[in-house]
């Protein structure tokens, strides 16, 4: 059976983008297609300034908004990244695979080091070595499928070639895996700046719908989307990009496609106010089983912590064999 495996990091709150970039199809197809494993990894919060009480809440409530979603612990394994150890063990052999140059080629390292340096912040070493962690962390379970948004392209990409260049190495260890995106909302732009990607860091948050937002915020939010000079809907997300993520999103959360959507539409107006009422549909009932679920956070709890052996039991034989396959003494 396939295996999937993918994660999302507790720095901020869950976003439009996410949702429907990613986590959507994981609780809607993965997880019933594949034996799957989805991840919320706090280690990867820490590459940035954090405050480590909001990493904390951070992380309950992912996990918690993951099951709102409709990941059903009984088919998929739903844990913490920092509660099984074989993520960072293994990363530190990838480490050892992986050159200083591709890791300073990364888009994302890229973006990241002239932010914290903008902010007057040192940069930290693990967001240089992050996507070596995002490796490990696909690697150690034999992932076949990697489903992510567009902006996780390149890093599943140096997972492939560090698990090819490892298998070359020192002989066949792990499986080669690839992304899986999905075919609209691979990457849903700011509300605000349709030419940057909806990022649950982004400062100022009017272009970012959060899944937690009152349908009344996000219809502001969505009302005040800025669309181009212009009239007519036609799609052209290089020269119109606000009216295209518009249509990208409506389309989204209602099956429909981007480009016929256009030919509906003659004004900003109306697809301003269809978009709002399909994206509050779309997010309601993840925010009422939400206030569920946070209502009894033992049961998240319990969930993450059978998710954690389980998936300490999954990954255990591979990164001991890894260690074993790099020339490292086993206990005597
Ligand atoms: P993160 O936490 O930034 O995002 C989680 C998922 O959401 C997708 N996504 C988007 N999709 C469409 N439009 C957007 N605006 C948008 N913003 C985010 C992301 O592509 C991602 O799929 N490095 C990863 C986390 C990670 C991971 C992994 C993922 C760590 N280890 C192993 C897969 C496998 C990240 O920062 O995701």
């Amino acid at each position: 059976m396939t295996r999937v495996f993918s994660g999302i990091k507790p720095t901020g709150h869950m976003t439009l983008g996410n949702y429907l970039g990613a986590v959507r199809r994981w609780a809607e197809v993965d997880q019933y297609r594949s034996e799957s494993l989805f991840c919320v990894v706090d280690l990867h919060a820490l590459t940035v300034e954090h405050d480590p009480g909001r990493v904390l809440r951070l992380s309950r409530q992912l996990a918690t908004l993951l099951l709102a979603a409709g990941l059903d612990p009984k088919v998929s394994t739903l844990f913490v990244q920092s509660h099984v150890d074989e993520h960072a063990r293994l990363s530190y052999l990838l480490e050892c695979t992986a050159t200083d140059g591709e890791m300073r080629r990364m888009i994302q390292y890229r973006e990241k080091s002239a932010q914290a340096q903008a902010a007057g912040e040192g940069v930290r070493l693990s967001l240089l070595t992050y996507p070596v962690l995002m490796a490990a962390d696909i690697l150690a379970y034999g992932t076949d499928e990697v489903p992510v948004g567009d902006d996780q392209t390149q890093h599943v990409e140096l997972t492939r070639d560090l698990a090819v260049r490892f298998n070359q190495r020192y002989g066949q260890t792990f499986v080669v895996p690839r992304a899986v995106k999905p075919e609209v909302a691979a990457r849903v732009m700011d509300l605000q700046e349709p030419t940057s990607k909806m990022g649950k860091t982004t400062t100022g948050t009017g272009g970012v719908v959060f899944v937690l937002d009152e349908p009344e915020v996000v219809r502001k939010k969505v009302m005040r989307a800025v669309t181009d000079s212009g009239t007519g809907c036609e799609y052209d997300p290089v020269g119109r990009p606000g009216v295209a993520n518009l249509l990208d999103v409506l389309a989204a959360c209602t099956g429909g496609d981007p480009e016929e959507l256009a030919g509906v539409y003659e004004s900003y107006g109306a697809l301003k106010r269809d978009t709002a009422e399909a994206v509050v549909e779309v997010l309601r009932p993840v925010r009422e089983r939400h206030a569920e679920l946070a209502a009894d956070g033992g049961f998240v709890d319990g969930v993450l912590r059978e998710g954690a052996e389980k998936a300490r039991g999954m990954a255990r034989p591979r990164v001991d064999a890894a260690y074993r396959a790099v020339g490292l003494m086993p206990v005597g």
